[in-house]
């Protein structure tokens, strides 16, 4: 049996979605407008394919209209721009989300910039980002959004706390830094990145006391990296040659170091939905405020 406590991020989704849906019920009987959420999935990535078909089961659940545009591999990056200024240009959509990794012969970063701002669901465009980095967000990616939201209703105190963040992604491991270095609740943390060139990274994973991993390698953090105590927050997620699904972070080793620990899967996952859908929501209200019909 492991000591640490296991922060179930299933549940929690699964009850922030059910808040969710209820504002979005009462929103839309006000309004008459349903928020809408467009994925657009390139190519056929198994991996991918599940992702997608998850959002859109959660946001349909939610009392959202989902728009699934799907595009050949092969398709030019003028094309999947051209499909991106529809959407930025469609009043039924609010929330436009580009499935990630695209194929090779696109280039992520300049579609992700052509996606207006109001409607960037996921939080990457650089007005975003840059909202963010000045301490007044208002999309912000959706997994280290999860994340915080774990912190805060599970009441793990960041204020003050060594919090170290292993990897140093713009979806990830940025973001989760400039959150919980902000101002006020869920922040207020002196806050470490360690990353592939950083030395020591053993050894300055065990000064955190609580450790966030989104380092992208399966089982990479040992029990021996982990101080005492700390909470361990997974962001990975691999699947093993048997089929099984491992994190970041070797469970079966920090379970038994740590004092609260998040399992894979059912752990950050599920909250990088539920935190997609709420961005969603954000930017459909903002949105049909500055432009009623
Ligand atoms: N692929 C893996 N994670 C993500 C994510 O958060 N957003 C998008 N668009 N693609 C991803």
């Amino acid at each position: 049996m492991p000591n640490a406590r296991i922060l179930d991020g299933k549940a929690l989704a699964n009850r922030l979605q059910a808040e969710l849906a209820q504002e979005v019920q009462a929103w839309s009987a006000v309004t008459g407008v349903k928020p809408g959420l467009a994925v657009v999935l390139v190519g056929a990535e198994p991996a991918s394919m599940v992702y997608v078909r998850n959002k859109r089961k959660a946001a349909h659940s939610a009392g959202f209209e989902d728009h699934l545009i799907e595009m050949p591999s092969d398709i030019s990056q003028q094309a999947l721009v051209d499909e991106v200024e529809k959407l930025n240009a469609n009043p039924a959509v609010h929330g436009i989300l580009v499935q990630l990794p695209l194929p090779k012969h696109l280039d992520s970063e300049q579609i992700l910039r052509r996606i207006r701002p109001e409607k960037d669901a996921d939080g990457f465009h650089p007005v975003n980002m840059g909202l963010l980095a000045l301490g007044t967000p208002k999309l912000v990616p959706c997994t280290p959004l999860g994340v915080k939201e774990l912190l805060i209703r599970e009441s793990i105190p960041t204020k003050g706390k060594r919090v170290v963040v292993v990897g140093r992604s713009n979806i990830v491991g940025k973001p989760m830094a400039l959150l919980l270095m902000a101002k006020g609740e869920g922040g207020d943390a002196t806050v470490t990145i360690v990353h592939t060139a950083s030395e020591d990274m053993p050894g300055l994973c065990r000064e955190a006391d609580i450790l966030v991993v989104a380092a992208g390698q399966p089982e990479m953090v040992k029990g021996s990296w982990i101080k005492p105590g700390a909470v361990v927050i997974d962001v990975g997620i691999h699947r093993r040659a048997d089929g099984s699904l491992c994190g970041d972070v070797d469970f079966a080793e920090a379970s038994e170091v740590a004092s609260a620990i998040t399992p894979v899967p059912g752990g950050v996952g599920p909250l990088t939905i539920a935190m997609l859908l709420r961005n969603t929501f954000e930017a459909a209200k903002s949105l049909v405020s500055s432009n009623p019909s």
